[in-house]
């Protein structure tokens, strides 16, 4: 459908804790090597949020270098949407609530979208709505995640594959062919076993008796969610190329969840693209869930890859499971 007008990315920022946890680190508290962790994920290190650090404060000061970016001030966002897993609180307020008086966004309205490790995208195809209609001039969109608070630490197979981070975008009206061009998003309920916290919702809800007990943390499926991934995205991300009208020879640069190196590496064969066009940095932060791809978007800028005009293809994947893939043409 054409739309009125396009939404485009003015400014961005990240955020991650200063704490790192190498393969190393790891290896001293569960049976692992620094050796299997590279080989089978890419993973080096993670960032992992202290103990009093929620994901408000890690948002704060993503979001705070994001309006830096766009050079707009808090009172000119019009809304604040926050993706996460993983809130300050677990039903409520939303992060949006204690962001927005945090940054002083006095006429911003706000919500949080739990769509996983696929944050980004709903929370950038959605944003994007609010632009492209012209209902609303400035949108902030903050990605992030503290997943490292939620694994048991005694679990190899999990623990060592995520850490903490936030990544977040302002988005306003730009030129015409520039910003977000296609989105495409997908679920596929009946894995929704494969990754999951049982604890703590409705369904389970935490009692005295039940605290502790070792459904309050990740439960992941590896080799089931790997085979779903390595196949969704490189398949969902040539649907949104298409529906952008253009050929993956178009891209210029492709950013990728960052979770498994391998998982990365099909897509980048699914699409025949150069390995300079994919943007990794899951060596230094490990899966940082909703958080990676704004993570990887905003080191790409920072050091000069991204130019006027830049084609770039997203996509994520995650629990649910889910999936969503985007098409933008940067115009910073
Ligand atoms: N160190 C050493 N050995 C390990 C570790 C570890 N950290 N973890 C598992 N192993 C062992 C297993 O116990 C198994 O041993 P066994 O053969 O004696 O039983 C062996 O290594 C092989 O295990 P697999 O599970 O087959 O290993 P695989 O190659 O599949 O890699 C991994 C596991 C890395 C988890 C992979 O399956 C994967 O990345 N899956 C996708 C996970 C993912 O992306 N999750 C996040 C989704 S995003 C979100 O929404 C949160």
């Amino acid at each position: 459908m054409a739309k009125l007008f396009y939404a485009g990315i003015s400014g961005l920022g990240s955020a991650v804790p200063d704490k790192i946890m190498t393969n190393a680190d790891w290896a001293k508290l569960v049976d692992t090597s620094d050796e299997w962790i590279r080989t089978r994920t890419g993973i080096e290190e993670r960032r992992i949020c202290a103990e009093d650090t929620a994901a408000s404060d890690l948002a704060f000061l993503a979001a705070q270098r994001a309006l830096q970016s766009a050079q707009a001030a808090p009172e000119e966002i019009d809304l604040i949407v926050v993706a996460t897993s993983t809130p300050d609180y677990p039903i409520f307020p939303p992060v949006a609530a204690l962001l927005q008086d945090r940054l002083g966004c006095g006429k911003a309205g706000g919500f949080d979208l739990s769509a996983a490790c696929s944050g980004f995208g709903y929370g950038f195809y959605t944003a994007a709505q609010f632009i492209e209609s012209g209902e609303l001039q400035k949108v902030l969109l903050v990605c992030v995640d503290t997943l490292s608070k939620n694994v048991d630490r005694t679990d190899r197979s999990v623990c060592v594959l995520f850490g903490d981070g936030a990544g977040a975008l302002v988005l306003e009206r730009t030129e015409v062919g520039y910003g977000h061009l296609a989105s495409i998003v997908g679920l596929r309920g009946s894995g929704a076993p494969d990754l999951i916290v049982k604890l703590g919702g409705s369904k389970t809800p935490l009692t005295k008796e039940n605290i502790g007990n070792q459904d309050q943390y990740i439960s992941m499926n590896g080799k089931g969610v790997f085979k779903f991934a390595v196949n969704i995205m490189g398949e969902a991300t040539e649907q949104a190329i298409r529906k952008a009208g253009l050929t993956n020879k178009d891209i210029d640069f492709f950013v990728p969840h960052q979770a498994n190196i391998r998982i990365i590496d099909a897509a980048m064969r699914h699409l025949d693209l150069a390995p300079e066009k994919v943007i990794v940095n899951i060596q230094k932060y490990g899966n940082t869930s909703s958080a990676s791809i704004p993570l990887a978007l905003d080191e790409a800028y920072r050091d000069g890859r991204l130019k006027k005009g830049s084609l770039i293809a997203t996509c994520g994947f995650g629990a649910g499971l889910s999936w969503t893939a985007n098409v933008l043409r940067w115009g910073k």
